[in-house]
């Protein structure tokens, strides 16, 4: 017998507990390229489509699956929807960040109740095989966070294992679909995505991610940290309470030469938006090595990083009693991977180049041996490989 003083789950939960990432929406120019290519270069699965010859008149949908990663690509049918517009101001890039809630409109009326702006109210698409209910804020910029809630052959577990994503959706078969299975890239989820927003904003939007998201600070870097002569940006990192999701949210800092931040925000209309997703690999030498094949273009590292890196990293783990770093240091180096150690451990990452001719967004392929951190000890060694290049576009 339960005594009077049980609360349901269901009432004592917190609308906001996030389930998941349930996909990031791009908005393209031409989904039906763009798919392509980020199957082609990054193993992305084509895995269903939403277009005329399912019923819709104003968008197309590509929904891109790989490991627990889906994005979903939506290029505008026609001038007045409002992709449109954003395509002629932005160029290619993302705007939402889904996440699967328990109740959508609930977790929604939640993140208004606590100061959140609305970006589309309360909806549910449903067909006889069950429903999916959206609802959208506001974030920084361009960016909106939708929350997502499932049901029936739509649900967030049927839809892991492979199942359809929405009402009016079509499976898609594709050789590349095939080729992708036979030489897999290793993507398993989105580690943690980076927003850009204008100088002075940074401890707004850290704000309202406490606020209205009920996230929490993760690290603090100072200017000093991650400064160059030349390049310079402040950032924080939001997480959400149960850490499923990382945001760092970075603003420009005043340098000799011009921000990669300020670069980014005047390449995309002075518009905050996200300014790269990290992907996660358990074998960041083998992705690296499949993605290259493929032809991803991946930022060069100054040849002077690798002879002051294995010193740097290995001696911070020895200091704090971890095992040195057990990826192969010549193959790191051919692949033109970057390390970073803290007091927990040490990760691989890599970053490409921006993913279109604006230079904007951009991906991370990030591994973690113990390390919760996001590399900081490589962002001197980045900035100035970011320089090189933003001088040859003639940008700095
Ligand atoms: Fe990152």
């Amino acid at each position: 017998m339960t005594t009077a003083s049980t609360t349901s789950p269901a009432l004592s939960a917190d609308p906001l507990q996030l389930i998941d990432v349930d996909h990031v929406r791009f908005y393209v120019g031409n989904a039906k390229q763009a798919a392509y290519f980020y199957a082609h270069t990054f193993g992305f699965r084509i895995d269903q489509i939403a277009d005329l010859t399912t019923g819709s008149r104003d968008e197309a949908d590509y929904l891109l699956t790989q490991g627990n990663i889906r994005l979903l690509l939506t290029t505008p049918l026609n001038d007045t929807h409002p992709a449109a517009e954003e395509i002629k101001l932005y160029g290619d890039g993302i705007k939402e960040v889904a996440l699967t809630v328990e109740d959508a409109e609930a977790a929604y009326n939640q993140a208004i109740a606590n100061g959140g702006v609305s970006a589309q109210k309360p909806r549910t698409i449903e067909d006889d095989k069950g429903s999916v209910t959206v609802a959208s804020i506001q974030a920084y910029g361009r960016m909106i966070h939708t929350f997502v809630s499932r049901t029936g052959e739509y649900s967030h577990e049927g839809l892991r294992d492979g199942g359809m994503f929405m009402p009016n959706f079509k499976k898609h078969n594709s050789p590349l679909n095939d080729y992708n299975e036979q030489h897999p890239c290793g993507l398993m989820f989105t580690d943690h995505l980076v927003g850009n927003v204008e100088e002075g904003k940074m401890n707004e939007w850290v704000k309202w991610y406490e606020q209205v998201m009920g996230f929490k600070m993760f690290k603090h870097f100072d200017d000093a940290d991650i400064s160059t002569e030349y390049s310079a940006l402040m950032s924080k990192v939001m997480a959400s309470g149960n850490n499923l999701i990382k945001m760092p949210i970075n603003e420009p800092a005043d340098g000799v030469k011009k921000s990669q931040i300020l670069e980014y925000l005047e390449w995309h209309n002075m518009t905050p938006g996200v300014q790269h997703l990290a992907f996660r690999t358990d074998d960041e030498l083998a992705t690296v090595a499949e993605l290259r094949r493929r032809g991803v273009d991946f930022l060069d590292m100054p040849d002077t990083y690798y002879e002051k890196v294995w010193d740097r990293v290995n001696t911070m783990l020895k200091e704090n009693g971890h095992e040195v770093v057990k990826e192969d240091h010549t193959r790191v180096k051919d692949l033109g991977v970057l390390v970073d150690a803290d007091d927990e451990g040490y990760l691989l990452q890599l970053f490409t180049k921006p993913l279109q001719d604006r230079p904007t967004f951009f991906i991370e392929i990030i591994c973690r041996r113990g390390s919760q951190s996001f590399g900081k000890g490589n962002f001197k060694a980045l900035f100035e490989s970011l320089e090189l290049e933003q001088e040859r576009r003639g940008n700095l």
